[in-house]
């Protein structure tokens, strides 16, 4: 019999990416998503990738009596991969108790539900977020965590405290590895599913291909005087589909029992920093797209630059991001031209 996993989120934009790859690696994947920021539709487009349809219950992870019924009615359940969040960091500027809510209960939610023999195995979706900027780069897991920028920011380190607290107060034999993202960017390569930003993008490469595309007029990029060789921010912009397998590596990792201990936490990201005009450029280049941009002020908030030091992945999870920063961007446009009914 496969494996059950539960996939949290599973409808938004890397959930989706890795129930695709999980169903392919031979898991039974059942999706908890209450449709707060992606449609129900994306189990078409997963389905007709992996010619299965997930099995999804759509409501919202805060409601503990939900969750708590959920495990009786999937008691073959034995790992859970926690995507579900409210991820926009302006947004949790102007709403943080909200944010604070949806990301901490629905957590607790989990955790104090998920207690069994069975389901003993938790990955959590982090992001190099609680690393502010480092002092040292590339940035390792072992560099310090900073005061975060942001209520977002802030709940994904008080995510990884509770986590931790309660690893450590509990006899069962429950074992967590926290994945922290640096910037997930592209789409699967058929373009049948892909990132489903509301309202304006917030993020680079949704933005370039809208602009690429003619919603808007024009990219803003923030700042052309960082101490940084171009002038603009740099970042370690990562293909969600080499996101995505990374997961199901630490899947295996913990379901295999080769963890080395109850809380690890691992960088996923390329090892290498692209500057904002490096992507603009080769997006330019792959596509063939001229992009209208202009510098603009910095973006309140920003940090200068950051890349991961990958190597402890690379090493204990056997897996490495290994497709390039052009094939990335091509799926990102492919995926654009797709949702606004352009296949050519
Ligand atoms: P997303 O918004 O596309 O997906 C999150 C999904 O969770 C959405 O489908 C949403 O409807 C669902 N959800 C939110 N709150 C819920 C709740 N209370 N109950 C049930 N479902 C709920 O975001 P994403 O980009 O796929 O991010 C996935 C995870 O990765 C998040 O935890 C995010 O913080 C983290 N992360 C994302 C990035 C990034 O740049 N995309 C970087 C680092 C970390
Ligand atoms: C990348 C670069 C911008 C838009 C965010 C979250 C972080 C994490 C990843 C979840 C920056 C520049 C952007 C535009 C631009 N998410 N930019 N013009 O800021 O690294 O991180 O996503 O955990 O928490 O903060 O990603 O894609 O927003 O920006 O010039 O229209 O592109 O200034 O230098 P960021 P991003």
């Amino acid at each position: 019999m496969k494996t059950q996993v539960l996939v949290t989120g599973g409808t938004g934009y890397i959930g989706s990416h890795t129930a695709v790859e999980l169903i392919e690696e031979g898991f039974d994947v059942v999706i908890i998503d209450n449709l707060s920021n992606s449609q129900e539709s994306v189990l078409d487009g997963i389905e007709k990738i992996t010619g299965v349809r997930p099995a999804f219950e759509k409501f919202d992870l805060c409601e503990r009596e939900k969750v708590k019924a959920f495990f009786q009615r999937y008691p073959r359940i034995e790992a859970i991969i926690h995507f579900a969040a409210l991820k926009a960091v302006g947004e949790s500027v102007k709403k943080p108790l909200e944010y604070y809510r949806n990301n901490l209960v629905s957590l607790i939610n989990l955790l104090e539900c998920m207690k069994g023999n069975v389901l003993k195995n938790f990955i959590f979706s982090s992001s190099c977020t609680v690393y502010g900027q480092p002092d040292v780069l590339p940035v390792t897991e072992k560099a310090p965590v900073k005061k975060a920028l942001s209520p977002y920011g802030n709940t994904k380190q008080i995510a990884e405290e509770i986590i931790q607290d309660y690893l450590a107060s509990c006899a069962d034999d429950l074992r967590c590895i926290s994945l922290r993202y640096f910037n997930p960017i592209g789409a699967h390569p058929s373009a049948l599913i892909g990132e489903l930003p509301t309202g304006v993008p917030q993020n680079l490469v949704p933005f370039v291909t809208q602009t690429a595309i003619g919603i808007h007029s024009e990219l803003k990029v923030f700042g052309n005087d960082y101490n940084t060789p171009d002038g603009t921010c740099i970042r370690d912009y990562i293909y969600v589909m080499d996101l995505a397998k990374a997961h199901v590596a630490a899947l295996k990792r913990l379901l295999e029992n080769k963890h080395k201990s109850p809380f690890e936490v691992f960088n996923l990201g390329t090892g290498k920093g692209l500057s904002v005009l490096e992507i603009i450029t080769t997006f330019e280049k792959v596509t063939g797209v001229k992009l209208n941009y202009r510098f603009a002020p910095r973006r309140e908030g920003d940090i200068e630059k950051i890349w991961a030091d990958p190597s402890l992945a690379n090493r204990e999870l056997g897996w490495k991001a290994e497709t390039s920063l052009e094939d990335t961007l091509l799926s990102a446009w492919k995926w654009e031209k797709y949702i606004r009914g352009k296949n050519n």
